[in-house]
């Protein structure tokens, strides 16, 4: 028997401590959590990418009365990033989270299925994504990529 250990690794900072471009895209996710569309957990998640070209998109999560048919923020933003940009690299994501009239202290990190989606936009353009999850008591920032959250993944190699 061997065991096997996966490590998650991601650096705490202070906004201040941010480059300005990055302080940029958290600046754009918080605005974007005022765009949501939670009407059932009044929980407004708020997201912005960096494509390769600069370009800055945001979005947010999307409820509905049929529960699953919503979408979150990542998701929403990355596919709308890709559809618009489609030869766009996606350099790095910012998400916020607003409730209860304020923003969490402690970073919301994307559910499993948004890590999945992150994970093909990855290999997709051969490039990790820098993650920037926005608290208000501090920012994680993943620079290793999808991996670091989502160990053991699947992807299209297995269908191969
Ligand atoms: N949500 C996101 O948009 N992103 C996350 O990372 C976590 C959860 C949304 C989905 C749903 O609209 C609401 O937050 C409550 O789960």
């Amino acid at each position: 028997m061997k065991e096997v250990i996966h490590t998650c690794h991601y650096n705490l900072y202070t906004y201040d401590e941010l480059c300005e471009k990055d302080q940029l895209l958290v600046d754009t996710a918080k605005k974007a959590t005022q765009g949501s569309y939670a009407p059932y957990s009044e929980f407004q998640v708020g997201a912005a990418v960096r494509l390769a070209n600069g370009i800055v998109i945001s979005g947010n999560n999307q409820e509905n009365a049929a529960y699953p048919s919503g979408l979150c923020a990542e998701r929403t933003t990355l596919f709308f990033a890709n559809a618009a940009h489609p030869n766009q690299p996606i350099e790095a994501i910012a998400v916020a989270a607003y409730t209860n009239g304020k923003f969490t202290n402690i970073p919301v990190p994307p559910c499993g299925a948004c890590r999945q989606v992150m994970l093909e936009v990855e290999q997709r353009y051969h490039q990790a994504i820098r993650i920037l999850l926005y608290g208000t008591d501090g920012i994680y920032v993943i620079d290793g990529g999808i991996r670091e959250l989502l160990p053991l993944t699947f992807d299209a190699s297995f269908l191969k």
